[in-house]
């Protein structure tokens, strides 16, 4: 296992051993999972639309973090039709706090491609899900088997985390290569019955014993017997992966500026970051409270009692913000700047979406007094 680039990763005997290997895994497995497995909303009643629902929330998002969500969506949208059709701002205000804005915008479009070609109902073939916006390889494959029983392998960060043990395989993780042999043995692997709970267990495995960042519950573990990386005592060490940079930091001034009993809002651009969703106005840089009075000022504003009111950070995928956030008042009815509103609190708890960058921003000790003046969450909407 060693050499260039694009090189095969396993030889042909090695290749030999892992398929051996890999085909003692299903029994013992699911064994563990009839009795390990969580009882999880999509678990009860696997419907197509359901499974996807829940593919797409689960995709780099814990377990815990979307159990709410999946509930609260799939009532609020109960199936493909009604997702086609769902205004933008209130499909967003039901993902507001989980993150990769993206997915939910895929879903509402791939839910008008299935509407055209499909008549309302996911096709069950691998390929045509793949072909629709958001699913990938890997949600093609758990919804193929999970939602309809296609022996479809379904591997994600985790499955290859465990994979890796098992196997001890000590190759970069995130090579293409690797990942695609890899999901060569997972298909190979797969029992010709129970497929989706196949796939699911290994995912289950990965989130409860095969534990990342070096702590696998080896004791616990079914496959422990198995598991080449336990024998040789590298489990913990594995899977390999290079570090990735550090995200660059941008430095941002945010207002909290209120009118009235209303909070000024603006539309972010409809591509990028957050696309399209709402924010508190804002500027890059770290500006001083006459810089940042000045900001406002050149905008047309009138702002009063500008104080500094706290700071927050935000960790994206590929950026970091560091936030400081001023609030002032504007005098009641203050005419604002295009693609700005001014809402009470309300319509943003019940309507706008706002990404959790900026909720958790407004919770800091020294915003919320003022906020909590014009916000009383509405046991409906509780973001973060
Ligand atoms: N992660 C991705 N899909 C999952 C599933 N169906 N169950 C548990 N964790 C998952």
């Amino acid at each position: 296992m060693s050499g260039g680039n694009n090189r095969a990763i396993f030889d042909d005997r090695e290749r030999a051993q892992a398929q051996a290997l890999l085909a003692q895994v299903p029994a013992p497995l699911l064994d563990w999972y009839d009795t390990h497995a969580r009882v999880l909303p999509w678990r009860s009643n696997p419907s197509p639309y359901r499974v996807w629902i829940s593919e797409i929330m689960l995709q780099q998002t814990r377990v815990e973090a979307v159990r709410g969500y999946f509930e609260r969506f799939v009532a609020a949208l109960p199936d493909i039709p009604s997702l086609a059709e769902v205004p933008d701002d209130q499909l967003l205000k039901l993902w507001e706090g989980l993150g990769y804005y993206s997915r939910a915008r895929n879903l509402k479009r791939a839910a008008q491609q299935v509407v055209e070609r499909y008549g309302g109902g996911l096709p069950a073939d691998p390929k045509a899900l793949h072909a629709l916006p958001g699913i990938g390889e890997y949600s093609a494959g758990s919804i193929a088997s999970i939602a309809f029983g296609l022996r479809e392998p379904a591997v994600d960060g985790n499955v290859l985390r465990v994979l890796s043990r098992l196997l001890a395989c000590r190759e970069e993780i995130t090579r293409a290569q690797v990942r695609r042999e890899l999901t060569a043995l997972a298909r190979e692997m797969l029992p010709q019955e129970r497929v989706g709970d196949f796939n699911q267990a290994l995912m289950e495995l990965g989130a409860l014993i095969c534990l990342p960042h070096g702590a696998p519950l080896c004791a616990g573990c079914p496959l422990a017997a198995l598991c080449t990386g336990q024998q040789e005592g590298i489990a913990a060490s594995l899977p390999v992966r290079t570090k990735k940079k550090p995200q660059p930091v941008q430095q941002m001034t945010v207002f909290l500026l209120t009118t009235g009993e209303r909070i000024c809002l603006r539309r972010r651009p409809l591509t990028g970051l957050l696309a399209g969703l709402w924010e508190l106005p804002n500027t890059s840089g770290a500006l001083s409270c006459s810089e940042a009075a000045a900001f406002l000022t050149e905008l047309g504003l009138a702002p009063s009692a500008l104080t500094a009111a706290g700071s927050g950070r935000h960790v994206f995928t590929h950026v970091v913000w560091e936030m400081s956030l001023y609030a002032a008042v504007l005098p009641a009815d203050s005419p604002l700047p295009d693609g700005w509103q001014a809402v009470s609190g309300g319509e943003l708890g019940r309507e706008i979406p706002l990404p959790g960058a900026f909720w958790r921003l407004l919770r800091n000790p020294e915003a919320s007094a003022r906020f909590s003046a014009i916000f009383q969450p509405s046991g409906d909407s509780q973001p973060l």
